[in-house]
């Protein structure tokens, strides 16, 4: 098995550093596969001028996974946008078919207090976030800056076809079955043509799933219910932007950004996995950002790539472990518990593995 790392920007190179300790820890226990480095974001552009360079489309082909830090920064902000670390990002998802991005918010026991809501709406927090990554507005032509009648117009086209929502729809359906059997799909069909039909053909698979209960929510409401009384979620499955934004804001019912991972899957068992946040530039070379949902990424790795649940299951174990030891990164705001740098995090999650 063949991984490919790229850590990208910012903070990625610190918080890759980590993950791939405990993936190498895993290594030494007998699971077999070679991690091999690539360029992707700005570091690509700085060194080949593109931010998804070929060499780094061929090696991201022959992997079976692909490791992701992140991308992006305040120093590629003025390039045209087709050269802009995000749209590496965005071309490697699209190149891999990922259409399936599943963002776990789970509260950790021990970080009840570092919510940004009180315990007892919290406590025992465990959603699962399906957002669709290839499609929507993201990538819907035409697009564009122009002039029209003497100004200048912006332009996004929000577009899904039905194929596109049904297979997004069958993940969240059989991802709901295998949990608590709630599924709540997240529009806005009362202004948005194009998440009408998404709540049509998202009615329309439902039939498949009987042992599945289905609700509709708009996505302002949702915005508001998952503050107010999260726990009534299961999963929720949206398109790619409503999924973006409702995954930033979940993340932080569970204590703070940097612990929410991700999975970014095709229809087979390829997948890339990468924490849901950016490359933070603000607190980048300082030994200071979160490295646990880059580790926890790794964890959905063993778990969806390689078919091995038990490895998955040790490495969330151990962050929970750290956790309970009061290893805290400077991102939990938790008055009172002490604060260690993302070296001395990862450290600590290996030892506990
Ligand atoms: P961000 O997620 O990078 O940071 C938002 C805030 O959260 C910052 O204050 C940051 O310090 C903090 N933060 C994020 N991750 C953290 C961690 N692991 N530990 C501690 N604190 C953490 O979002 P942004 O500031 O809007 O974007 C910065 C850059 O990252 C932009 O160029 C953006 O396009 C890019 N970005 C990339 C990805 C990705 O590669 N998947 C995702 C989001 C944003
Ligand atoms: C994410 C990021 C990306 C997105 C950007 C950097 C393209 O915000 O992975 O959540 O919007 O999908
Ligand atoms: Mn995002």
């Amino acid at each position: 098995m063949k991984i490919a790392v790229l850590a990208g920007d910012g903070i990625g190179p610190e918080i890759i550093a980590q993950a791939e300790r405990i993936l190498l820890a895993i290594k030494s226990d007998g699971l077999k596969f070679e991690l091999e480095p690539g360029l992707l974001g700005g570091c690509a552009v700085d060194a080949t001028g593109e931010p998804f360079p070929e060499v780094t489309r061929q090696l991201v082909a022959q992997a079976d996974a692909v490791l992701l830090g992140a991308v992006g920064g305040p120093r590629y902000d003025s390039l045209p946008r087709e050269k802009r670390p995000e749209q590496g990002l965005l071309a490697i998802r699209k190149a891999l078919n990922l259409f399936a991005n599943l963002r776990p918010a789970i509260l950790y026991p021990e970080l009840a207090s570092a919510s940004s809501l009180k315990p007892e709406i919290v406590s025992g927090l465990d959603i699962l976030i399906v957002r669709e990554l290839t499609g929507d507005i993201y990538f819907g032509q035409p697009r564009g800056i122009e002039q029209r009648d003497g100004q200048r117009v912006g332009f996004n086209t929000m577009i899904y076809s039905e194929t596109e929502i049904r297979r997004i729809a069958h993940v969240a359906f059989q991802a709901a079955r295998k949990r608590k059997g709630r599924l709540c799909s997240v529009d806005k069909m009362n202004v948005l043509e194009c998440t009408q039909l998404w709540r049509d053909v998202v009615s329309e698979t439902a039939a498949t799933y009987p042992d599945v209960s289905l609700s509709h929510m708009l996505v302002d409401n949702a915005a508001m219910q998952l503050v107010r009384d999260p726990k009534q979620f299961d999963v929720i499955v949206t398109g790619n932007m409503f999924g973006d934004i409702l995954s930033d804001e979940a993340s932080m019912l569970t204590g703070s950004i940097g612990m929410l991972p991700s999975a970014s899957l095709d229809d087979q068992n390829k997948g890339l996995y990468e924490p849901i946040h950016g490359s933070a530039p603000d607190i980048a070379g300082k030994n200071i950002a979160n490295p646990l949902a880059t580790i926890l990424s790794v964890a959905m790795m063993l778990r969806y790539t390689f078919a091995q649940e038990e490895a998955a299951l040790r490495i969330e174990g151990a962050v929970g472990k750290v956790l309970a030891q009061g290893y805290r990164t400077h991102d939990i705001f938790e008055p009172g518990t002490q604060k260690v740098g993302t070296a001395e995090m990862g450290e600590a999650v290996l030892a506990s593995l």
